[in-house]
């Protein structure tokens, strides 16, 4: 399906984003930064969550199936300069990897791609665990995965293949996230362990924040920077350490 560029008479096309995962949570506040942005916005969500995103109709254009139908992500991505992906490792047949790999082959050359994920992703193997993040992927992913509720190896894949493609990518690690008020953009580190992130806690609503503001900040492509809140105490310790410029 060709999806119309929204142009008024006198100003350049509007950018476009598609939003991979727009009916959940994370993907409902990314809808909303976007729209807020001015972005042209196309969403992709499962069938049955289509009315979760009943509050943005006529607003975006929604294209439902499963973020991991190539077919469904091939016309979702048609034309958009950028595409944020929910990557979520629900069930035991490798959705998330099927997911970001339809994303990396048809998303256009050069568009901005940005990947959500857990604090578990490592780019280069130098982050340091605590020992409850340890235990959550020791004990609590293989729990999940008998029970085939979800399987957090398939989000490592997903991001493998991310890591390994030449497209514009960024892999955005989250923080233990809660809900609430937006506090501002989060801070981010590029390994967990740093002391900036050891707070571990961002709102979910700036999670998607720093996705959609990612969009255009060429200094996080090929990145996969670990973000936490900026009103946390480990954040604010931090800029208070840090002399002003
Ligand atoms: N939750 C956390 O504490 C946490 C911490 C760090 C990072 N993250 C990352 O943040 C992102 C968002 O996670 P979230 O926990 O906040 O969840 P979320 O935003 O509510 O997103 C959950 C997504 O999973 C989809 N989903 C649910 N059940 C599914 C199934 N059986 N098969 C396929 N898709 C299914 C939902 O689609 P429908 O709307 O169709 O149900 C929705 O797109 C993820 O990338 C996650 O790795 C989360």
């Amino acid at each position: 399906m060709e999806i119309a560029r929204d142009k008024d008479a006198s100003g350049p096309a509007k950018q476009k984003i598609c939003i991979v995962g727009a009916s959940g949570k994370l993907g409902q506040y990314m809808v909303r930064h976007a729209l807020d942005r001015g972005y042209e916005v196309v969403g992709v969500c499962r069938e049955g969550s289509v009315s979760k995103l009943d509050a943005f109709k006529g607003r975006i254009t929604l294209i439902p199936g499963a973020t991991d139908d190539r077919d469904v992500i091939k016309r979702a991505v048609d034309g958009s300069d950028a595409v944020l992906t929910v990557l979520v490792p629900r069930g035991v047949h490798g959705y998330a990897a099927g997911t970001a790999q339809a994303v990396l082959d048809h998303a256009r050359p050069g568009a901005r791609l940005l990947f959500s994920c857990g604090w578990h992703i490592t780019l280069d193997g130098q982050d340091v665990y605590s020992w409850k993040i340890k235990a959550l992927v020791k004990v609590a992913g293989p729990l999940a995965r008998l029970a085939r509720f979800a399987d957090l190896d398939d989000q490592v894949e997903a991001c493998r293949r991310v890591f390994a493609s030449d497209t514009r990518w960024t892999v955005v690690r989250g923080s233990d996230l809660e809900e609430g008020d937006s506090q501002g953009l989060p801070v981010w580190s590029r390994h967990v362990g740093d002391p900036i992130l050891k707070s571990n806690l961002t709102r979910r609503i700036d999670f998607a924040l720093f996705m959609v503001e990612a969009v255009g900040n060429d200094e996080l492509v090929h990145r996969a920077p670990a973000i936490v809140g900026c009103r946390t105490p480990s954040a604010l310790a931090h800029a208070s350490a840090t002399p002003a410029p």
